[in-house]
């Protein structure tokens, strides 16, 4: 997590720092700082909180100068305060920092025992700190760095300026992403290519390894073996357009990000069915779907929830075993990893440090490898041998929503082409899929319209403090992503867990005081969940349920609250319960007065394990 800026350039940055931190704060906004150096050294300014914070710092005490470093945190090691806020710096050197130094203890115990102070809780530090005890010996300002770089373990991007080098800043990588942004004026660094967008027209991404000086005139990097390399660059232009970055009168950028959910499956489907023939147009996949004996999915949170749903449509309609994990498990599982099957990663960001150690260790594994991934220069879209991107536009909330249903979008075409390549489904079942697939923008856009509904709802329960998520079947990740928006948003602790297993522990949470929120759409399974609604309200529990109209009327006598789901074709239903459970959580966070577009604690992008 955690966001790097840095320029140097003909006039002063401290715009440009300041702009390049908010576009980076989707990754980290509990507190912020820049360092500058010029003839008279280095200077920094640092605040606890978000980047409005060091805005009004730098109102009171300015600070320019044509060479600087920028850094938006997220805390893993010490508190979210103005003294561990980066850059950390020493009399010599400051430094901006990306990603864990697992070995800062050992690192900072040594270098106190040999008289250095440290002044802040994190492991950070260590960095400067490092690069100092080198300096002191006499080694030149690169050589220092390398050194330093070294001795640490973990994940890292860094940037670093010297107090007595007013001319350059130095960057270097491993695990964590670093791109270099090539303007008229001057030259950029950030730790997202995106960021990068509103000030370059050229980038290149950092490799592992590299170690770039960067000048006004000059950036030269070099590898892990210390051998002077050119990385290629892109012409990079601003893709965003002005509606992803205002709120388009939207209270949040969550509500509006809930509402452009039509348009985003619309493109997204466009994207994918660009004929009139029903063809769906995939880029040549590096298997073959109709021969396929099994497929790994893998992501972490909503992403991980939508491979979910995805195994109900590729098991149940495309005869396709799916092995669905959670990116931070498989990677460590040690499990037998079969060259012969693929695996299929998503995330929205490309970012996830899970997701990409998942990949990585997939692809070392020789197994073929795609992803869906919604930022297409992304470092999981990179790495993989395939990528099939979702259409969602830049998702500024830190709640995942249009990026889920985008996700599902191409997830169901993924399945659709599966069914029929595996000849569970012929051309007219498909071609009747598809229709009703592209029915789906206009049954969004008329459910939005009973919104003030689910608001009624929200306000009953605006001051609970659990809440207990129960589904069966496809509607199970359903319950788990919505249980996850409500305590992303709300702060209230809500669990959801498979109906069927509610006998076997969670039933005994239930009283007056444990709402229960039933996700039972038509379909056979419909009966069941009705039984395990009728178990918990005769134990006095309120229960709210989410099913279609019939279902609501045969529950009528066991329900508080209801959201009424139009009945559409069962295998899209994810689509549109979705929908409910995100407005949902969205209002009761407007009731309850959170921080809906930048919860406490969350970040967009999971760049740290
Ligand atoms: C964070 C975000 C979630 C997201 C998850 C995975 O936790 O807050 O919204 O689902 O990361 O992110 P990815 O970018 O890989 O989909």
């Amino acid at each position: 997590m955690c966001g790097i800026f840095a320029a140097i350039n003909k006039q002063s940055v401290t715009r440009h720092l300041i702009k390049g931190l908010q576009n980076l704060s989707y990754r980290g906004y509990d507190s912020a700082g820049i360092a500058i150096v010029d003839h008279s050294g280095l200077q920094r300014r640092r605040a606890e909180g978000k980047i409005e914070r060091l805005i009004h710092c730098l109102e009171t005490k300015p600070l320019e100068g044509r060479v600087g470093i920028a850094h938006t945190r997220w805390a893993t090691h010490g508190a979210a305060s103005q003294r561990n806020a980066h850059p950390h710096m020493t009399s010599r050197v400051a430094v901006a920092h990306n990603g864990i130094i697992e070995n800062s203890h050992q690192l900072r115990t040594e270098l106190e025992s040999r008289g250095f102070h440290f002044e802040s809780d994190t492991d950070s530090e260590t960095i400067p700190q490092l690069i100092t005890f080198y300096l002191n010996l006499g080694l030149e300002h690169d050589q220092a760095l390398r050194s330093a770089l070294e001795r640490l373990e973990g994940s890292f991007a860094i940037a670093a300026v010297f107090d007595d080098l007013p001319d350059c800043i130095f960057a270097a990588r491993r695990g964590s992403p670093l791109a270099l942004g090539y303007a008229n004026g001057g030259h950029f660094l950030a730790s997202d290519i995106n960021a990068l967008k509103s000030v370059a027209d050229q980038a290149c991404h950092l490799e592992d390894g590299d170690l770039a000086r960067i000048s006004l005139l000059h950036i030269a990097i070099t590898d892990q073996h210390n051998k002077r390399v050119d990385r290629p660059r892109q012409v990079i232009c601003e893709q965003q357009s002005n509606s992803d970055r205002d709120k388009q009168g939207f209270r949040h950028y969550m509500l509006k990000e809930i509402h452009q959910q039509a348009g985003v499956i619309k493109r997204t489907l466009g994207n994918y069915l660009p004929g009139a023939d029903n063809t769906i147009d995939f880029p040549l996949l590096p298997f073959n779907l109709a021969e396929l004996q099994r497929l790994n999915i893998v992501g972490c949170g909503t992403s991980h929830y939508a491979a979910m749903i995805a195994k109900y449509w590729l098991e149940g309609f495309a005869g396709l075993a799916v092995e669905v994990d959670i990116a931070s498990e498989y990677r460590y599982r040690d499990g037998p990893v079969c060259a012969s099957t693929p695996s299929l990663f998503i995330s929205q960001s490309g970012e996830t440090a899970d997701t990409l150690a998942a990949l990585r260790h997939a692809k070392q594994c020789a197994q073929h490898c795609i992803s869906i991934v919604n930022v297409v220069d992304s470092s999981i879209a990179r790495e993989s041998h395939v990528i099939l991107p979702t259409m969602a536009g830049a998702e500024i909330g830190v709640a995942s929503t249009k990026a889920f249903t985008a996700q599902l979008t191409v997830l169901f075409l993924f399945s659709l082409k599966a069914a029929v390549s595996r000849g569970r489904i012929n051309q007219t079942e498909k071609k009747r899929l598809q229709s009703q697939l592209t029915l789906l923008p206009s049954i969004i856009d008329n459910f939005l319209n009973s919104e003030h509904r689910i608001l009624a709802i929200a306000q009953k329960l605006q001051n609970i403090e659990h809440m207990l998520y129960l589904g069966r079947g496809i509607a199970l990740p359903l319950a788990l992503e919505g249980a996850l928006k409500l305590k992303e948003i709300t702060y209230i602790h809500a669990e959801a867990y498979p109906a069927g297993e509610l006998k076997h522990g969670p039933i005994a949470l239930v009283d007056a005081s444990m709402p229960v929120l039933v996700v039972a759409p038509p379909g056979r399974l419909f009966a069941k969940s009705l039984s395990n609604l009728r178990e918990v309200s005769s134990r006095g529990a309120k229960v709210i349920l989410v099913s279609d109209q019939q279902g609501i009327d045969e529950a009528q006598d066991y329900i508080d609250a209801a959201i009424a789901i139009p009945t559409i074709e069962p295998l899209l239903q994810p689509f549109i319960y979705t929908l409910a459970l995100q407005l949902l959580a969205y209002h009761c966070a407007v009731l309850k007065g959170t921080d809906i577009d930048q919860p406490r604690n969350l970040a967009k992008s999971v760049t740290v394990e």
